[in-house]
Parts: structure tokens; C-alpha cells; sequence
């Protein structure tokens, strides 16, 4: 029997590319993108960002298409490869659960905006008398953010369990789309806000001096790369499995060249419509975490203002609120069948819904802290981790991994657990499977382009690239 047949296909090329560019694009390119090019001084980030995502997320992500293809398993690919090498798609697996645990908060803030502008709308207020202040009041107020994480992550475990997916990702392919269209309406409108322009200069003006300081250059080398496993889904499965639905006649090198470029555009635009806005309302940069909330909230009060700013303000957050519950449902989904599929093996009646809201609360509970300690300002419900080492902010050994819980969870999975998996997999490509990827790609007929690159890539510079990052990363947690 037709296998493929069996476990299901991509209709289309396309059906395939709006699946891996709709999970690419989320918070990772609108929330996470502008801030950590904020905190880690504009156009370093970006020029490390850039080259990171061409010279090997682009690679990595074929890596896994091929993988996935190849073998007709999600992360269950590398045991296919070898038992041994289980242990890798184990590491991917727990990745999803930490990232819930900060994303579902994430999602829960985006929503309470969502509702504030809808009440101002009607006439009302919706940021409880703090206007373009009610970030910093918000963070406070543990009840919202817990009822909005609450609400966030009862949305994504109520379209899992009802197996709607089908419904929300058609809706996803029509928001996604608008998202897009009015994030280069409100970059163009920031753009004419008065003092925008030094925003520019940040991102886009050559400085060099981040590059002289070896310790200021490794930590940029540090956060962009997290970023790009973060915004590309990388290191975590999901890949693997697009890539087994793919038909073998479709063209990987194609693809894995269109999502980083499709992803990467939305980032730049996100940091196009937040870093100018940061610099004509005078927030800081380096805000942290919260850059997108605290800078956008003065363009639709103050620069906008009124009705308009009301309008688009609801808009922004409706359409950021959806592309965010589409990622996690993904990431919930990546869980639940995990565990079903095992079910299913081992002879037992999988129970799928059962499943879902176990992790749904084990998720909520985890993400707790991170709603709880408003992000590493001090003085919180719950002390961040920085306060329960008895750490002063911006003293000795604070840093980034300890200043808030959602720090501490990104670390762990973009730091340590998507880099060692990355590590791990390009070396069974390059050493032990040195065909795997061509072979695979040309399946489908087309030339493999850029062979030496490739193996090169895989062998040595992805390898060493990692090494790298890992070693920073331990060398921070030391410090
Ligand atoms: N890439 C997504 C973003 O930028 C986040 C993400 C990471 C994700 N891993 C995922 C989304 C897996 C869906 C599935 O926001």
C-alpha cells in the first residue's frame, strides 16, 4: 500500500508553505525580533541575525525537511536513523512545553490589549486610567495576567481538543496576510512621526564597535542565534514533520530558501515599525521583553490617537492575538499527538482529548511564574529569578537568562536545548549520513544546488557555530 497515501499529504506546494511560513511567523518575528535587536545594540543584531539565517538556518531547515521526508516521521525521524540517536528528538520534543510556558503569556497580553482598544471603541476605558503607561500597571496586576494566560491557553486547548485545527489555520491564512498588510501600514505611519528616523540609524547604520569587545560580540552571536531557532521553528520537530507530508516531487532546497526569507521580511518589518517608534516616544531600546508592548501602545494612543488609534490599535493586537494561537496550537498539537502516537503503538486507546488538557494545565501551571514575576521589574507576586538568587537589577551577575522567568525558559530551549539538537543533527548529516539531504532533494528531480557548501556546512561550520553558542551560553550561566 501507498504509505504516503495513508499518513496524508500536502494538497499543494502551497498548502505545504503557508503550513511552515504560518508557523514561522508569530510572536518570535513581532514580539521577540525587535527586542532582542533592542537590547543587543540594532545593527549588530541584525547583521549577525541575517548571516546566521543564510549561512546555516537555512541549511538546518532543509536539514529537516529532508529528514522528515526521508524517514516519514515528525521527531520520531532520529530513532528511525539509529536508536541511539533517540536522545535528539527527545531534546526537540521538550522544547514545545517550555516555550508554551512563556508564549501562552505572551498570547494571554496581546489578548488584554486586544479587549482594552475594543472597549475604548465603545467609548470606555480600556487601560484602567494608565493610557500609554498601562504597561508598566499591567505587569502588576497579577489577577489580568493570570485570567488573560488562563484565557490564551484555554482558547488553543479548546481547538485541539475539537480537532478544528483545519477551521483556524483556513482563518489563519486570511489574518496572517492582513497582519502583513497593516504592519507596513503603521511602519509607514511611524516613519513620519518626528525623531523616527534615529530608529533607522540603529538598525541600519554600520557600527562596528560591538564587534571589537570579543565578549559584547559572542553575546550578540548568542541572542541571534536563539532568535533564528526560535522564529524558523527549528530544533524542535516541526520541520521534520512538514517535511514528511511533503510529496517526493516537490522541491526542498526551494521551500527551505522561502520560509527563512518570508519570516525574516515580517521580523524586519515588526523591527521597522518598533525600534523607530521606540525612538520618536522616547522608550528605551532596551527595554527587554516588553519593548513591543510599551512602544506600540504610544503610537495608537498618542500618535494616532482618538478613534483611529482605538481602531487600528484593536486590529493590530486581534490579528497578533490570532497569529500567536495558531502557533500555539501548533506547539500544543506537537505535544498531544506525541503522546497519542505512543499511545497508538503501545495497542492502547489513545485519548486524545484527555491528553490535551493535561498538558493544557501542566502548561498553565509552568507558565505561572512567568506571569506572575512582571518580567523581571522587581518587587512582583513572584520573585523573578534574579531576586531568588539574591541579585541586585543590572549588578553583578545579573544577566539576561536570570532577570525574568520568561528569560530563564527562552535560555533553556533557544540557548541550550534548540542549539545541542542542531549540533547533534548536522553532524549525523554531515558524518554519518553524508547523502541523506542531496539524495533526498534530488527525489524530486531537481538538482541539488551548492553540494560543497552544504557538506562543508554540515561537517564543520554548523558544528563549530554551535560549539560556540553553547559555550557562551554556559559561560553567561557562570558568570
Ligand atoms: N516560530 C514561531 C514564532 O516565531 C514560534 C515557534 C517556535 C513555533 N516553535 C514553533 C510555532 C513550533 C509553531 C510551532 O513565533
Amino acid at each position: 500500500m501507498d504509505e504516503n497515501k495513508q499518513r496524508g499529504q500536502w494538497g499543494s506546494t502551497f498548502g505545504f508553505l503557508m503550513a511552515s511560513i504560518g508557523s514561522a511567523i508569530g510572536l518570535g518575528n513581532l514580539w521577540g525580533f525587535p527586542y532582542k535587536m533592542g537590547s543587543t545594540g540594532g545593527f549588530a543584531f541584525l547583521v549577525v541575525y541575517l548571516i546566521l539565517v543564510v549561512l546555516v538556518g537555512r541549511l538546518l531547515m532543509m536539514g529537516e525537511f529532508a529528514l522528515g521526508r526521508k524517514t516519514g516521521l515528525g521527531v520520531g525521524a532520529y530513532a528511525k536513523l539509529g536508536q541511539k540517536y533517540k536522545v535528539i528528538g527527545w531534546m526537540a520534543a521538550f522544547c514545545p512545553f517550555l516555550i508554551l510556558g512563556f508564549y501562552s503569556v505572551l498570547a494571554g497580553m496581546t489578548l488584554r490589549y486586544c479587549v482594552g482598544f475594543l472597549v475604548q471603541i465603545f467609548g470606555m476605558d480600556g487601560f484602567a486610567g494608565q493610557g500609554s503607561g498601562f504597561f508598566g500597571y499591567l505587569l502588576y496586576d497579577t489577577k489580568s495576567m493570570v485570567l488573560f494566560l488562563a484565557l490564551a491557553m484555554l482558547v488553543t486547548m479548546v481547538i485541539v481538543m475539537g480537532g478544528v485545527q483545519g477551521g483556524i489555520e483556513k482563518f489563519g491564512k486570511v489574518a496572517m496576510p492582513a497582519l502583513g498588510v497593516i504592519l507596513i501600514g503603521i511602519v509607514i505611519f511611524v516613519a513620519f512621526q518626528p525623531g523616527a528616523i534615529e530608529g533607522y540609524k540603529f538598525m541600519f547604520k554600520p557600527d562596528f564597535s560591538q564587534f571589537t569587545d570579543p565578549k559584547s560580540f559572542f553575546n550578540v552571536l548568542k541572542v541571534a542565534s536563539g532568535q533564528m531557532f526560535f522564529s524558523l521553528s527549528l530544533a524542535m520537530g516541526i520541520n521534520i514533520t512538514f517535511g514528511s507530508y511533503l510529496a517526493k516531487d516537490k522541491d526542498i532546497q526551494k521551500n527551505a530558501l522561502i520560509v527563512p526569507f518570508s519570516d525574516t521580511l515580517f521580523a524586519l518589518f515588526a523591527g521597522m515599525m518598533i525600534l523607530p517608534a521606540c525612538a520618536a516616544f522616547g522608550v528605551d531600546y532596551g527595554a527587554g521583553p516588553g519593548l513591543l508592548f510599551a512602544s506600540m501602545q504610544n503610537v495608537f494612543l498618542d500618535g494616532m490617537g482618538g478613534m483611529v488609534g482605538n481602531v487600528i490599535g484593536f486590529l493590530f493586537y486581534f490579528l497578533v492575538f490570532i497569529a500567536a494561537i495558531t502557533s500555539s496550537i501548533a506547539l500544543l498539537e506537537v505535544l498531544a499527538s506525541g503522546v497519542v502516537d505512543k499511545q497508538i503503538a503501545k495497542g492502547k486507546n489513545p485519548n486524545r482529548k484527555m491528553v490535551s488538557i493535561l498538558f493544557a494545565v501542566a502548561i498553565f501551571i509552568f507558565a505561572l511564574p512567568t506571569a506572575m514575576d512582571a518580567l523581571g521589574s522587581g518587587g512582583a507576586a513572584v520573585p523573578a529569578p534574579f531576586e531568588l538568587l539574591g541579585l541586585e537589577i543590572g549588578g553583578e551577575g545579573y544577566a539576561m537568562w536570570n532577570d525574568c522567568w520568561l528569560d530563564l525558559y527562552d535560555m533553556i530551549t533557544e540557548g541550550v536545548l534548540m542549539p545541542l539538537g542542531a549540533l547533534f543533527m548536522s553532524l549525523l548529516l554531515g558524518w554519518k549520513f553524508p547523502n541523506l539531504v542531496k539524495d533526498e532533494c534530488e527525489a524530486s528531480g531537481h538538482k541539488f544546488r551548492g553540494e560543497a557548501y552544504t557538506k562543508f556546512a554540515f561537517r564543520f561550520l554548523i558544528p563549530i557555530v554551535m560549539a560556540i553558542v553553547l559555550y557562551t551560553q554556559i559561560q553567561a550561566f557562570f558568570l
